[in-house]
């Protein structure tokens, strides 16, 4: 699968919390996963995915799947800055905080495939409904592109799959953003059935 130049910008323009990264080589992997992610499903843009945690599952009313990524790494950055500006000693990492909280939706596309939706939906017994959940997919992602297997744990573990392993600092704060993004917008009367 070849990944455009315009297909990176358009990453780039989606989410540009990823200009927080400093590193050069973790910030382009960032870009290389969303980009290889969307190359790889009906997905042309992040705010082409249904607006919620999981299909199914309600939907932002006015908001896309980009809002949440973009809002989760904003919470991500709140809660890390604050909680390394009361205690110095915590040794959050901002950048694999940041890359993480940018890749732990990376699956995705996978996912919510309306293409892949409708196999399962078709033949549960096949490949399974889902065969891969975006978490794992995500790692899949992540470690294909190269970054760090700090990151592909936040792909991995933000979700359901994290209460069978210890998450790491940097993936308790991005559980922590994504489960409040939600529940936020639920309790707050922004979300409707899918
Ligand atoms: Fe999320």
């Amino acid at each position: 699968m070849s990944i455009t130049d315009a297909q990176r910008e358009h990453v780039r323009r989606e989410l540009p919390q990823i200009a927080e990264i400093g590193d050069t080589d973790l910030r382009e992997k960032v870009v290389e996963a969303w980009a290889t992610a969307l190359a790889g499903s009906s997905f042309n843009a992040i705010a082409e995915i249904p607006a919620s945690g999981n299909p199914g599952m309600p939907t932002l009313i006015d908001g896309t799947q980009a809002d949440h990524i973009r809002g989760v790494t904003q919470l991500a950055m709140l809660i890390g800055d604050e909680m390394q500006r009361q205690f110095p000693a915590l040794p959050i990492d901002r950048d694999l905080l940041v890359a993480g909280a940018l890749c732990h939706d990376v699956g995705k596309p996978w996912e919510f495939d309306p293409v892949n939706q409708a196999r399962w939906q078709a033949a549960p017994g096949k490949a399974g409904r889902p065969s891969i959940r975006h978490p794992a997919y995500g790692v899949h992602i992540c470690l294909t592109v190269g970054l760090p297997e700090e990151v592909a744990h936040m792909a991995g573990a933000h979700s359901g799959e994290g209460e069978l392993v210890e998450r790491s600092l940097e993936n308790t704060i991005v559980h922590h953003a994504d489960y409040a993004f939600w529940r936020v917008a639920g309790a707050g009367g922004i979300l409707e059935d899918a």
